[in-house]
C-alpha cells in the first residue's frame, strides 16, 4: 500500500465538478488578471475571519513581503523571527534590507517561545540593531502563544506579523488567526490546508494604512490610476484561476478541518506512548498542516525513514536546519543564550503522512512501522 503524504486527489474527485464550473467561468469571462473571483475571494476571506481587509496575492512569501513594505520596514531595522521555521519566514526581511534576528522556540509546541523574546531583543540592542517587530509563526498548523508574543510587543514598542502559511482556519482564544496580530500571512500553495493549484497567498489586516500600501505594492506600487507609481512594489497579485479554484475548495474547508483533526487524534492515541506527539493547548486549535513527532533519542532518523519508504510511507523533516545555521543567515544576530532548542528540533523531529482522507487503516500502517522501528532500536 503506498500512502499519499498529502492527498489532493481525493480531494479533487470530491470537488471536482465545482472545481470545473469555477474554472469555466474564467475561460468565459476571459479577465485572467483581477478578474471577479478576486473580489469575490478576498470578501470570503474577509468574512471568514473577521479581518477588515484581505489582499490576495502571488504566494505566502509575496504577502510577507506586501505585509512588510504595509509595516513599511525599514532598511536596517530588526525582525524577531523564530529560528526553526520554514526559510521564506526569515528570507522576507534580508530582501528588503532589514535584519531578521533570531529567537528561540518552545520546546513542545514548536512555536517562538515568548520566554526567551528578551534574549532575542537584548541581543539586537547589543548589536545596536533598532527592532521594529515580532514575526509570530504557526508552525505545523497551530498558532504561537499570540497572547504573550502581543503583550512583549507591546510593552516594547514593537508590531506582530503573524505568518500563518501553515495556520490559516484556526482560532487563539476564540479569535480567528487572520486578526491575533497587526496583520496576518498566509499561503495557499497546494500542500497548505488551504491550497489552490499553483502558488498564491494573502493578507489579512485591520490596518488601513498596511492595506493601502501592500495594495499599491502588489501592482507596482500604483497609485490612483495604472500609470502612477507612487512607491516602489513588485507584480504579486493572485491569478483569478487560483482565486476560482480557492472559492471551490472554501466550501469544503470546514469539514475538511474536522477530519484534519480527527486523524490527529487518531494518531495522538496511536503514537503517544512511543513517541513525543504535538501538543496543542487548549485555547487554540490547530489546522495540523503538517503532523510532527519527536523522535527518542536511541531512534536513528535516517533509518526510520528508509524503513518507512521501503513500506509505502513518505516522511519528511520539517526542518532538518535551522534558519541560523543557514549559509545565507549565518552571520545574522541570535538570541543571547542561544538556540538549542532549535538545533535539538532539528535534530529530532519528523513528520508524518496527514490529510484530511487518511484512513484510519492507513495511519495503523503507519504507525506500526513506527513502533516497530522503535522496538528495534531499544534491542540494540
Ligand atoms: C511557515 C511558512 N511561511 C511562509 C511560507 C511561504 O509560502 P509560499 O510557498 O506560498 O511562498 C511557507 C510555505 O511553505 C511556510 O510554511
Amino acid at each position: 500500500m503506498n500512502i499519499p503524504f498529502i492527498d489532493l486527489t481525493s480531494q479533487q474527485q470530491k470537488i471536482r465538478p465545482e472545481i470545473d464550473t469555477r474554472i469555466k467561468n474564467v475561460l468565459e469571462h476571459g479577465k485572467y488578471i483581477m478578474g471577479p473571483e478576486i473580489n469575490e475571494l478576498e470578501s470570503a476571506l474577509s468574512k471568514r475571519v473577521d479581518a477588515n481587509y484581505v489582499i490576495s496575492c502571488g504566494s505566502g512569501t509575496d504577502a510577507l513581503l506586501l505585509a512588510l513594505m504595509g509595516l513599511q520596514l525599514k532598511p536596517g531595522q530588526g525582525v524577531i523571527v523564530p529560528s526553526f521555521t520554514f526559510t521564506a519566514s526569515a528570507e522576507v526581511m534580508p530582501l528588503l534590507g532589514a535584519i531578521p534576528i533570531f529567537a528561540e522556540v518552545d520546546e513542545e509546541t514548536f512555536t517562538l517561545n515568548p520566554a526567551r523574546l528578551q534574549d532575542a531583543l537584548d541581543s539586537a540592542i547589543k548589536s545596536a540593531i533598532e527592532v521594529v517587530g515580532i514575526m509570530s509563526v504557526g508552525l505545523f498548523g497551530q498558532p504561537a502563544q499570540m497572547d504573550k508574543i502581543n503583550s512583549f510587543a507591546e510593552a516594547n514598542g514593537l508590531w506582530v506579523l503573524d505568518d500563518a502559511a501553515q495556520s490559516f482556519g484556526t482560532e487563539f482564544q476564540g479569535a480567528k488567526t487572520g486578526t491575533l496580530a497587526k496583520a496576518t500571512c498566509t499561503s495557499f500553495f497546494p500542500a497548505k490546508p488551504l491550497g489552490c493549484y499553483g502558488d498564491g497567498g494573502a493578507l489579512f489586516t485591520n490596518d488601513f494604512k498596511i492595506a493601502e500600501i501592500a495594495r499599491s505594492c502588489r501592482v507596482h506600487g500604483q497609485g490612483t490610476n495604472k500609470y502612477q507609481t507612487v512607491r516602489l512594489g513588485m507584480t504579486a497579485r493572485l491569478d483569478t484561476i487560483q482565486a476560482a479554484i480557492l472559492l471551490a475548495k472554501l466550501d469544503v474547508f470546514d469539514k475538511e478541518l474536522q477530519q484534519r483533526n480527527a486523524v490527529a487524534n487518531y494518531y495522538h492515541e496511536l503514537l503517544r506512548s512511543w513517541v513525543e506527539t504535538p501538543i496543542c493547548y487548549p485555547e487554540m486549535t490547530s489546522s495540523w498542516a503538517v503532523y510532527t513527532v519527536k523522535l527518542p533519542k536511541i531512534v536513528d532518523r535516517v533509518f526510520l525513514q528508509e524503513s518507512l519508504s521501503q513500506k509505502g510511507i513518505p516522511t519528511a523533516i520539517y526542518y532538518p536546519i535551522p534558519m541560523h545555521l543557514q549559509k545565507p543567515y549565518e552571520h545574522y544576530p541570535r538570541a543571547n543564550y542561544g538556540l538549542e532548542v532549535s538545533e535539538h528540533l532539528a535534530q529530532s523531529v519528523i513528520s508524518i503522512p496527514m490529510h484530511p482522507y487518511l484512513t484510519q487503516e492507513a495511519q495503523n500502517t503507519v504507525s506500526e512501522a513506527i513502533i516497530e522501528v522503535i522496538k528495534n532500536s531499544n534491542k540494540r
